[in-house]
């Protein structure tokens, strides 16, 4: 069967990461998940202490930075920053971050070299819509504010994440990265005309996998 290239896009805790996982690991492709790599970019520059709000200080800082994913783990130049990517401070900014045309065109050329080998399941905001246009499978994948606001706060509960947020404070938080994302002039968050809409308010992560695992099984049969 040939290996094909699949893109899932969508807001802020619609359950991407969990569900492109999954179906990576059941197709036996690679997962790449590209919010992760913003993430680091951001974590970089806080911690190197630069000003977020600065377009050149922001632009200097990220030239020549190495961002690089394997399973799991991410690392910039070539020190490993996985633990400290989901935090408060790197959640509230990271979209202020991920604005810049500068941070964008570093990530995107990565992301694009890691894809060209098919088999792989890459999760964002643009990756349907810039990164892989002609990816076979693209999905943008919704679910209501409320269900989503829930699963961040099960989700951080569980891997008793640094942030102890209550439920109305992460959905406000979720409601504005997903506003910043989506109103940003560089490659904004929105549905590719040629991807397929899921919402799964209603449905488990084992549900949605499914799906998606109907879908590319359907795309495979007619690619050749
Ligand atoms: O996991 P969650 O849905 O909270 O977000 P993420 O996938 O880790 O992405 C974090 C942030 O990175 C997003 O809110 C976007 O600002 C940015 N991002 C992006 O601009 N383009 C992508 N392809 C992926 C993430």
């Amino acid at each position: 069967m040939k290996a094909i290239t699949i893109a899932i896009d969508g807001p802020a805790g619609a359950g991407k990461s969990t569900v492109a996982a999954a179906l990576a690991e059941r197709l036996g492709y690679v997962y790449i998940d590209t919010g992760a790599m913003y993430r680091a970019v951001t974590y970089e520059l806080q911690r190197t202490g630069v000003i977020l709000t600065d377009a050149q200080a922001v632009c200097r800082a990220v030239d020549g930075l190495t961002v690089r994913i394997s399973g799991a783990r991410v690392s910039v130049n070539g020190g490993d920053v996985t633990a400290f990517l989901r935090t408060k401070e790197v959640s509230a900014v990271v979209s202020t971050v991920a604005a810049y045309p500068c941070v964008r065109r570093l990530l995107v050329q990565e992301q694009r070299a890691m894809a060209q080998t098919g088999g792989v399941v890459m999760d964002g905001r643009d990756i349907g819509t810039v990164v892989l246009p002609d990816a076979q499978l693209k999905v943008f994948l919704t679910a209501s504010a409320e269900v989503r606001a829930r699963r961040r706060w099960a989700q951080n509960r569980k891997a008793q994440a640094l942030t102890r947020a209550g439920l109305e404070e992460l959905k406000e938080a979720i409601l504005r990265r997903d506003r910043q994302d989506s109103e940003r002039e560089v490659s904004p968050l929105r549905q590719a005309g040629d991807a397929r809409l899921l919402d799964n308010s209603e449905m488990t992560a084992a549900e949605t996998v499914g799906v998606l695992a109907d879908w590319a099984e359907q795309v495979m049969n007619h690619v050749h």
